[in-house]
C-alpha cells in the first residue's frame, strides 16, 4: 500500500464531505421553527404564507421551519418559491397522542427553538373532553422545555368547525387562556394566536380544513407572534 494512495483517498473523502458538512453547520446554526399539528397545519397553506411573512422581513435565511415531516400537500404556490416545507403535522391525529407517544422523540429527532401549535380538533371530534385536551397541551409543553428549557410557544385557538361539535370548539378556546399564562415562564413564554376570532365557517373548505381564505387568516394571526419570537432570538 503507498502512503500517496491512502492520503489521496483520505483528501478525496474529505473533498467529497465539504458539501454535506457544509451545509448541516449552515443549517444547525439557523433558528428552528417546529409547525405543529393535525391535518390543519399538514395539508394547508397557512406555513407557506407565514414563510412568506418571515421573507418579506428579510429572516428567512436565518430560519428553518423542522420535523419530521417535509411536504406540500395542497401545492401551495407563496410568493417565496423555496420556503421551507418542514413541518410536524399530522392529519387526524389527537393532542392527546401526540402528548403521550410522539412528540419526545420528534424533539430528539429535530430540537426546535420555537414551536407553534394547533391541536385539539380531532380529539373533539373523538369526544374527548376539554379537561383531557387541557391536559395533553400541559404535558406537550412539558416535553417542550424538557427538550429545550427555552422553547418559545406559539399556541393557537383553534378554528372552527361547521362538521361536528363547535361548541366543543370553543369550550377549547375558552380554556386556553387562562392555561397559557399559568405555565408562561420568562424562559419559555407562551403567546396565543387567536385563530377563532373573525374567521367564519365559510374560511372553510370542507367544514374543518381552511380555504385560502382561511389560510390567509390563520398566518395572519401566528405569523406576527412569530416574527416577533424570531426577531428576539436573533437579537433584533
Ligand atoms: C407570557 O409572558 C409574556 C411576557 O414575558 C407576555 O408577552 C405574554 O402575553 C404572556 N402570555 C400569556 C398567555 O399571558
Amino acid at each position: 500500500m503507498h502512503v500517496s494512495s491512502i492520503l489521496s483517498a483520505v483528501g478525496l473523502a474529505s473533498l467529497a464531505l465539504a458539501g454535506p458538512v457544509q451545509v448541516a453547520e449552515r443549517q444547525a446554526t439557523k433558528l428552528r421553527i417546529m409547525p405543529l399539528g393535525d391535518s390543519i397545519t399538514e395539508i394547508t397553506c397557512w406555513r407557506a404564507l407565514v414563510w412568506d411573512q418571515l421573507a418579506e422581513a428579510g429572516l428567512a435565511s436565518q430560519v428553518q421551519y423542522v420535523g419530521s415531516q417535509n411536504s406540500n400537500p395542497q401545492n401551495c404556490k407563496p410568493a417565496t418559491a423555496n420556503w421551507d416545507q418542514h413541518h410536524e403535522g399530522h392529519s387526524g391525529w389527537l393532542a392527546i397522542d401526540i402528548a403521550n407517544s410522539y412528540l419526545t422523540n420528534w424533539l430528539k429527532s429535530t430540537p426546535a427553538d420555537i414551536v407553534m401549535f394547533m391541536l385539539g380538533t380531532n380529539d373533539v371530534f373523538r369526544g374527548r373532553t376539554t379537561d383531557d385536551i387541557i391536559a395533553a397541551y400541559t404535558k406537550m409543553v412539558n416535553i417542550m422545555r424538557a427538550a429545550n428549557p427555552k422553547t418559545k410557544i406559539i399556541v393557537d385557538l383553534v378554528i372552527p368547525l361547521s362538521l361536528g361539535s363547535n361548541s366543543a370548539i370553543q369550550a377549547l378556546n375558552a380554556r386556553i387562556p387562562a392555561w397559557a399564562k399559568g405555565l408562561n415562564s420568562t424562559d419559555s413564554p407562551i403567546v396565543i394566536a387567536d385563530c377563532y376570532t373573525g374567521f367564519s365557517t365559510s374560511d372553510l373548505r370542507d367544514g374543518v380544513h381552511p380555504s385560502l381564505s382561511g389560510d390567509k387568516i390563520i398566518a395572519s394571526r401566528v405569523g406576527p407572534l412569530l416574527l416577533e419570537y424570531v426577531k428576539q432570538s436573533l437579537g433584533k
